[in-house]
C-alpha cells in the first residue's frame, strides 16, 4: 500500500487547525479542587490485555520473542494469570469492586492462527466473555489488537508489510461479525505510537542491539526474511511501521463499522504529560514526533483513548530527570498524579474528540501508594472535565498483576495480586478505594 504521507499530513494538518479553532477554550482550572460528582453513566473500569493475562498465547509473535535466544524479555509469559480459563472470576472481581466497565483484548493469533484460517471456537470464547460482562452489568470495552499479532503475520514483515492493513481489516471484520453487537466500545490498536515514544526516550544502544539480535533469532526460527512486531521493531523501520499502522487503524475501523455502524470505535494512544522547561521548541518537536500523525488520524473516530502513566520534563537538549524531591515508587520512578489531567487536556485540545482514559496506573509493590495515587489522578481528571474536556470514562491499568512485557512479572500494576502457582486472586486495599469512588461516582 502506498501512502503519500506528505499529502496526508498536509490535508489532515489543515483539518486539525480548523478543529482547533472550533474547540472551545479550556478554562484554567489547574490546582483548583474539582467539584461534585462525575457525570451519570461515567465509565469506571479496569483493564487487562489478552497476552498479559490469558497464558499460553503460543501462536502469537510475542510468545516466540519471549522464548528465542537471545531475547530482551527477562522471562516468558507461560501461564500468565490463566485468565483464558479464569476470565469469569476476573469479571466477578470487576463487578464486586463496584466498577461498570471491563477493558480487555481479543487475541488475533487465537482467532486467526494461520492466515485466513479463523477459529469459530475462539470467537465463541470471546463472545462468552462479552456476554459475561453484560450479565454482570459491565460494559465490555474491547481492544482488537493489544500489541500481539499472529506469529505468521510478524514473520511476514508484520506491520512493515504493505499487506498489513488489509490483513488487519480482514481479521477485524471476522471478529466484528461474531462480537460487535455485544461490545460497548471498541479500539483498533493499543498504543501504536509506543515505539516512537521509546525511540524519543533514547533507549540505550546495547538494548537496541539486543532487540535487533532477538528479531534476527525470531526470523531464523520462523524461516522468515525479517521478523517485526508492534512493540519490538528496529528504529530504522519506525516510519514504515507507523504508515502501515495508520492505514490499519483506518481500515480496521471501517471494517468494524461495516458490521455495526453505531459501535463507537477509536484507538488508544500512549501520552505523557510533556512539560517544557524553558522554551517550548523541544517539547513541541517531541509531541509532533510521538503523537502528531495519530492526533490527525483520529479525526473520524468516535472517541480517543488516552493512556497516561507519567510526565516528562523537556529541556533544550531533551528529557530532564525528575526533580530531586519528587515522590518515587519502589523502582525509583517519579509518582506524578496530575499527569493524567494534563494529558487529557492536551489530547482533547488537539483533536476536539471525547476522551476515554483507557489506561492509567502505577507500578508499585506498596499498595498504599496506589491507593493514594488513584484519587489524586482522578482529581486532575475531574478538574479537566470541570474545565470542559468531555471525558467519558476512566479505566485503571490493571485489574491484575500480570505479564509486563519485557519486564516479565516484576512490575506490579494490579488492583489484585495473583499467585503465580495457584492463580489465586487477592484484591489489594487500593481496589476498595477505587471501587468506593466508582460506587459514589465522586472522588
Ligand atoms: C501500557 C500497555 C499495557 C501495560 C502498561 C503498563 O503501555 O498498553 O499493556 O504494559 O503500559
Amino acid at each position: 500500500m502506498t501512502i503519500d504521507r506528505r499529502a496526508f499530513i498536509t490535508a489532515s494538518g489543515a483539518a486539525l487547525a480548523t478543529r482547533a479553532l472550533a474547540t472551545p477554550a479550556i478554562a484554567a482550572t489547574h490546582g483548583k479542587r474539582p467539584q461534585g460528582r462525575f457525570p451519570n453513566g461515567f465509565l469506571w473500569g479496569a483493564a487487562t490485555s489478552g497476552h498479559q493475562t490469558e497464558g499460553n498465547d503460543t501462536a502469537s509473535d510475542t510468545w516466540l520473542l519471549e522464548n528465542v535466544k537471545p531475547s530482551v524479555f527477562v522471562e516468558p509469559s507461560r501461564d500468565a494469570c490463566d485468565s483464558f480459563e479464569l476470565w469469569a472470576k476476573d469479571l466477578d472481581l470487576v463487578r464486586d469492586f463496584g466498577l461498570n466497565t471491563y477493558r480487555f483484548s481479543i487475541e488475533w493469533s487465537r482467532i486467526e492462527p494461520e492466515p485466513g484460517l479463523f477459529s469459530q471456537a475462539m470467537l465463541d470464547h470471546y463472545r462468552r466473555m462479552i456476554d459475561g460482562c453484560r450479565d454482570r452489568g459491565l460494559t465490555p470495552m474491547v481492544t482488537f489488537n493489544h500489541f500481539t499479532c499472529p506469529r505468521w503475520f510478524s514473520a511476514n514483515d508484520g506491520w512493515l508489510s504493505e499487506k498489513s492493513p488489509v490483513l488487519f481489516a480482514r481479521y477485524c471484520e471476522h471478529a466484528a461479525r461474531r462480537l460487535a453487537d455485544g461490545i460497548g466500545y471498541a479500539t483498533t490498536l493499543n498504543e501504536p505510537n509506543v515505539m516512537r515514544l521509546l525511540k524519543w526516550m533514547n533507549l540505550p544502544a546495547p538494548l537496541l542491539a539486543a532487540q535487533r539480535a532477538m528479531l534476527i533469532a525470531a526470523a531464523r526460527a520462523t524461516g522468515a526474511v525479517a521478523f517485526s512486531a508492534a512493540n519490538a521493531a528496529n528504529v530504522e523501520d519506525l516510519d514504515r511501521q507507523m504508515a502501515h499502522l495508520l492505514a490499519a487503524h483506518a481500515a480496521g475501523r471501517a471494517a468494524i463499522k461495516s458490521v455495526r455502524p453505531d459501535l463507537p470505535v477509536g484507538l488508544s494512544l500512549a501520552v505523557q504529560d510533556d512539560q517544557a522547561v524553558g522554551s517550548d521548541v523541544e517539547r513541541d518537536a517531541k509531541r509532533d514526533y510521538c503523537y502528531g500523525a495519530w492526533l490527525r488520524a483520529v479525526a473520524h473516530d468516535d472517541f480517543i483513548g488516552v493512556q497516561n502513566y507519567d510526565r516528562t520534563r523537556i529541556g533544550p537538549s531533551g528529557p530532564l530527570p525528575p526533580p530531586a524531591a519528587a515522590p518515587r515508587n519502589g523502582m525509583g520512578q517519579e509518582i506524578y498524579p496530575p499527569s493524567l489531567g494534563d494529558a487529557v487536556r492536551y489530547v482533547h485540545a488537539a483533536t476536539g474528540l471525547a476522551v476515554i482514559v483507557t489506561e492509567n496506573g502505577l507500578d508499585t509493590t506498596d499498595d498504599a501508594q496506589r491507593a493514594a495515587y488513584i484519587p489524586a489522578a482522578l482529581e486532575g481528571l475531574k478538574s479537566a472535565m470541570d474545565a470542559g474536556v468531555p471525558v467519558r470514562g476512566y479505566v485503571h491499568w490493571s485489574l491484575l498483576d500480570n505479564f509486563e512485557w519485557v519486564f516479565g512479572y516484576g512490575p506490579k500494576y494490579g488492583l489484585v495480586a495473583v499467585d503465580r502457582q495457584t492463580f489465586r486472586r487477592t484484591p489489594k486495599p487500593s481496589a476498595a478505594v477505587y471501587g468506593a469512588i466508582a460506587r459514589r461516582n465522586a472522588i
